[in-house]
């Protein structure tokens, strides 16, 4: 699939985020916010650098907050209100040049 944007917000959606996700090399804006997803957020997202805008507020996902080292061109990134099992903010946070919103 060529796809550009993934919009799935505000489903009653359950379970965990597929990790072949991170197969879909050619996404802009991820939005899983507002559902009922639990388990951790799979490693294979930090692979997809065309990445800008990632959703992932209001939901139930838990572990560790997610390593997004790759996502090159993230400029927004909301995961709030979930339940992850941070202790300290994470380095990609500082290193991500186009990083405007966390
Ligand atoms: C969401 O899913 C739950 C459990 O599967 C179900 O009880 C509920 O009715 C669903 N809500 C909507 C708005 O579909
Ligand atoms: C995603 O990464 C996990 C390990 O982190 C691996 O088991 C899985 O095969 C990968 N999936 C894809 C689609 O790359
Ligand atoms: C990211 O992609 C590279 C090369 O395409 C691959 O070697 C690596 O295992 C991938 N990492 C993850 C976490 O999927
Ligand atoms: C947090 O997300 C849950 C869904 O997981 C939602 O029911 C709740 O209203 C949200 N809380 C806030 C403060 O947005
Ligand atoms: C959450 O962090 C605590 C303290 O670092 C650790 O003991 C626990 O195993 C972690 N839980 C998960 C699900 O990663």
């Amino acid at each position: 699939m060529i796809l550009i944007h993934l919009l799935l917000y505000k489903n009653n959606l359950s379970g965990n985020i597929p990790d072949t996700l991170g197969q879909l090399q050619t996404l802009q804006v991820i939005r899983f916010d507002r559902n009922l997803l639990s388990g951790p957020v799979p490693s294979n997202l930090s692979n997809l650098s065309s990445v800008g805008e990632l959703y992932l507020s209001n939901n139930n996902l838990n572990g560790s907050i997610p390593d997004l080292t790759g996502m090159n061109s993230l400029n927004y990134v909301d995961m709030s209100n979930n339940t992850f099992n941070g202790s300290k903010i994470p380095s990609w946070a500082s290193t991500l040049e186009s990083l405007t919103t966390f």
